[in-house]
């Protein structure tokens, strides 16, 4: 495949926000509509909805993006490593949408291999979308976004998530958000890994971490942390890989003060009651 240069990216990333427009449209027709709940795990949930959202985010990758491999949550499929692939959540947030609450966004991210090109964000509860694309740029609504300044944890807000095995597994991420929680003006628990990647890249959060993810809620909105001008690595500081399942995303000011705090809490007892 011919290398993609900017101004390509930027037209990719035009046509994935409205290919998520179109999806984001049809799972907010749902929303709060009494939708039957299914669930995957104890208290991962699917419906309807993240399968219909799917099935027309494939129908437009083929008609619109056929020259990339794509991987959704729902039906799957494997890189063939010959192509840039499409990272799709058509739902995320699941558990909010099935509870009514605003915070869920369709997510599409392109990355090649573990470098992310393209990205769309649309969330239309909150009637906000994301866009991105490598080298030319975040943007909100069509307005360029920022990272913010905040230079102190005491004057951050955080945001952070937990894993769906949360009720069985002791790597619960409580005694990481005990900790950060003390340190900083609050730590959000929104229920969209996506959104808060992107609430981080507009300069509300100052910070954001959380483990145990899937590429498909993150491959969007770790690019656009990057091109707002933030700072992405993995929880010990290192360089990410954003398919690994692990992050810190941040301003850039306040990265080693959270990585730092996140070190502290390791050898602590974890908190399972
Ligand atoms: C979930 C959300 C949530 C995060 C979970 C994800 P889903 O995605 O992004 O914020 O904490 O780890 O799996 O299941 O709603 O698509
Ligand atoms: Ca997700
Ligand atoms: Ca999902």
């Amino acid at each position: 495949m011919k290398t993609l240069s900017s101004n390509d990216l930027d037209e990719v990333a035009h046509t994935l926000i409205e290919i998520a427009r179109e999806a984001a449209a049809l799972i907010h027709a749902g929303w709060r509509t009494g939708v039957e709940i299914e669930h995957k795990g104890a208290i991962d949930l699917v419906t309807r909805f993240d399968r219909a959202s799917e099935d027309l985010l494939r129908a437009r990758f083929r008609e619109r993006l056929p020259g990339f491999d794509v991987v959704a949550e729902e039906s799957g499929g494997a890189p063939s490593g010959e192509r840039p692939v499409l990272w799709a959540d058509p739902l995320d947030g699941t558990t909010n949408f099935a509870h009514g609450h605003p915070f869920f966004c369709v997510s599409i991210g392109l990355l090649d291999g573990a470098t992310p090109l393209a990205a769309a964000v649309v969330a239309p509860a909150l009637s906000v979308e994301y866009r991105a694309a490598r080298g030319s740029g975040a943007w909100r609504n069509g307005v360029a976004c920022a990272v913010s300044r905040t230079a102190t944890l005491r004057e951050s807000m955080l945001a952070t998530g937990f894993p769906y095995d949360s009720h069985t597994c002791d790597e619960n991420n409580l005694r990481e958000f005990c900790a950060l929680t003390r340190r900083t003006q609050g730590v959000r628990r929104c229920g969209s890994a996506a959104l808060d990647l992107c609430l981080t890249a507009e300069g509300t959060y100052d910070a954001y971490w959380e483990a145990k993810l899937k590429p498909w809620d993150v491959a969007a909105g770790a690019l656009v942390v990057l091109e707002a001008g933030g700072a992405l690595s993995d929880l010990e500081g290192n360089p990410v890989d954003v398919r690994a399942g692990s992050l810190l995303a941040s301003n850039g000011r306040v990265h080693d003060a959270v990585l730092r705090a996140l070190r502290e809490v390791r050898g602590a007892p974890q908190i399972t009651v």
